[in-house]
């Protein structure tokens, strides 16, 4: 008799092993929730710092400016109202309803969106000038994205730098109770040449 049975025993447990698998492949497969927390938290810029970012990135009406992290929005109203098709993003959505309520209140809706995402999964080859308030580390990071931009493109960095590029020019702003410190970039990037 237990020798009758054993094929059948041997193809459950066979049945049971492929089913595993199946699932196991199917789980691995599934994509990985979105990220909702912000990588850096929200600290606005000071507006005299926003002037000298987009003065220092030669901002004109002609450019497509993106904002990643753009917080309340002041960045992307800012260069909105020097005629710029502005876009900011944020991975909060608290941030973008201020965004939305401030472009509202400063009637540029008509250049000026905001979207919900993660500024590590945008294509940024549409934009011709780029700021950020972000982190050393988040700059770095970014890299590998900023190198897709246009030539002649320009990156602004409020306070922190880009480990591994070179800045064009670096600029110190008194703001209403610190210095600030704005970095420059424009692509193609200018690697900086590694200490011997
Ligand atoms: C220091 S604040 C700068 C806000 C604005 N750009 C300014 O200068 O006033 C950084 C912003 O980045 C957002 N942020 C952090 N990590 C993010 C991510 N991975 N994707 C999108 N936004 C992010 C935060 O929610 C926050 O609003």
């Amino acid at each position: 008799m237990r020798k009758l049975l054993q094929p059948y025993v041997l193809a459950g447990l066979a049945g049971l092993f492929c089913c595993g698998l199946v699932f196991a492949q199917a789980t691995a497969t599934q994509k990985a929730p979105a990220k909702t927390k912000p990588d850096v938290i929200f600290v606005p810029t000071p507006e005299v710092v926003v002037d000298e970012m987009l003065q220092l990135a030669e901002l004109t009406d002609k450019d497509v400016h993106y904002d990643l992290g753009c917080g309340d929005g002041r960045i992307v109203v800012a260069a909105a109202k020097r005629g710029a098709k502005s876009r900011g993003f944020d991975i909060d959505p608290k941030r973008l309803r201020e965004s939305q309520a401030n472009i509202a209140k400063n009637n540029v809706g008509d250049l000026a969106k905001v979207s919900q995402a993660d500024i590590f999964t945008l294509d940024l080859s549409g934009a011709s000038v780029v700021t950020l308030y972000l982190l050393p580390s988040l700059n770095v990071k970014l890299i590998p994205q900023l190198e897709k931009l246009k030539p002649g493109s320009r990156i602004v960095s409020h306070d922190f730098d880009m480990k591994g590029i070179k800045p064009e020019k670096v600029v110190k702003v008194q703001g209403p109770t610190r210095e600030h410190t704005v970095y420059l970039w424009r692509t193609p990037l200018q690697k900086e040449e590694k200490d011997n």
